[in-house]
């Protein structure tokens, strides 16, 4: 078995413009997919890789996610003294005992990159992951970050996922360029920001889940901010591949729901209620119908 991965970052402080109005006062990562929020999801599939320190890098605005995860007396109270066992596992399930959970603020939504960096003083020097939320990752077997972190740990590199995107689409993502090692990974060569499909190196799209060393905190130090006066992971990663030499893109086992967008979270959500039994027949002729 290989080492679990202890610490995982969630970068929580973007505004969430894409669900205006509703993130005028919910958090992104608080809308539900059925009845959990994303946020749980991302949670669920640090844990499943052995993570026990969970660092969430919110603004000032994001309060519902510590409260989210932390103990609710009277509502706990309640539903005991109703006897609503179920009920009760489920809101104090919501962060398994040994697992801890520490807030950061990011001060100004300065990139993604910032976002990471700012998690710096609790990650410390070993490797960590890191999940976005918003790319909701569903597998039957282990979770993406968790089958990441065995080739990381393996490999003893960097891991990025990766997944095939429709050639029209590379101007939306991090495209990387890379030499395939086996059905599941490969090297990175390069990787370019948002290409247009004309100037792109190959349809692997850089997700929302990475595998880093400690190192990538000091190379995101000394990354100047690029497009829109962000920090961007990505620079630093570009650093990290030019330093290292190996930095690895994965195309895990799973299926991602990108629910930054209306789209994608509509979508996530059918394919979620289509794997409970109990809904599954009402969704389906429902569509039906529609
Ligand atoms: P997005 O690009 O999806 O931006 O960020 P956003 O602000 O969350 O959403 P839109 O585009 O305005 O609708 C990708 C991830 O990086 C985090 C976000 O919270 C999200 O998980 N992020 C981004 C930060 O934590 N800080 C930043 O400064 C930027």
């Amino acid at each position: 078995m290989s080492k679990p991965l202890r610490k995982v970052v969630f970068p929580v402080a973007g505004l969430g413009t894409r669900f205006l109005p509703a993130t005028k006062v919910v958090a992104k990562e608080m809308l539900p997919v059925l009845d959990r929020p994303l946020i749980q999801y991302a949670v669920d599939e640090a844990v499943d890789a052995g993570a026990d320190t969970l660092i969430f890098v919110t603004n000032r605005y994001k309060h519902a996610i510590a409260d989210y995860f932390d103990k609710a007396y009277e509502l706990e109270a309640k539903l005991e003294k109703k006897g609503k066992d179920e009920l009760l596992a489920l809101v104090q399930g919501t962060l398994p005992r040994n697992v801890r959970a520490i807030f950061v603020t990011q001060p100004e939504a300065l990139g993604l990159g910032h976002a990471v960096l700012c998690a710096k003083p609790v990650v410390g020097d070993e490797p960590f992951g890191v999940v976005l939320p918003d790319d909701l990752i569903w597998n039957k077997g282990h979770g993406a970050l968790r089958q990441m972190a065995e080739l990381g740990d393996a490999e003893q590199a960097g891991v990025i996922a990766v997944e095939e995107v429709p050639h029209d689409q590379t101007d939306k993502y991090g495209i990387v360029d890379a030499e395939r090692i086996d059905e599941r990974s490969a090297r990175i060569r390069f990787m370019v920001e948002k290409p247009k499909p004309a100037d792109a190196p190959s349809n692997l799209a850089v997700v929302g889940r990475y595998v880093l060393p400690g190192r990538i905190f000091q190379l995101l130090e000394q990354t100047t901010p690029g497009a829109g006066g962000e920090i961007q992971l990505t620079d630093a990663i570009e650093a990290l591949l030019k330093e290292q030499g190996k930095v690895l893109a994965y195309r895990f086992e799973g299926t991602r729901f990108d629910c930054g967008n209306k789209a994608g979270l509509v979508r996530a959500t059918m394919h979620m209620a289509m794997q409970d039994p109990t809904l599954a027949p009402t969704v389906r002729e429902f569509v039906s119908q529609l």
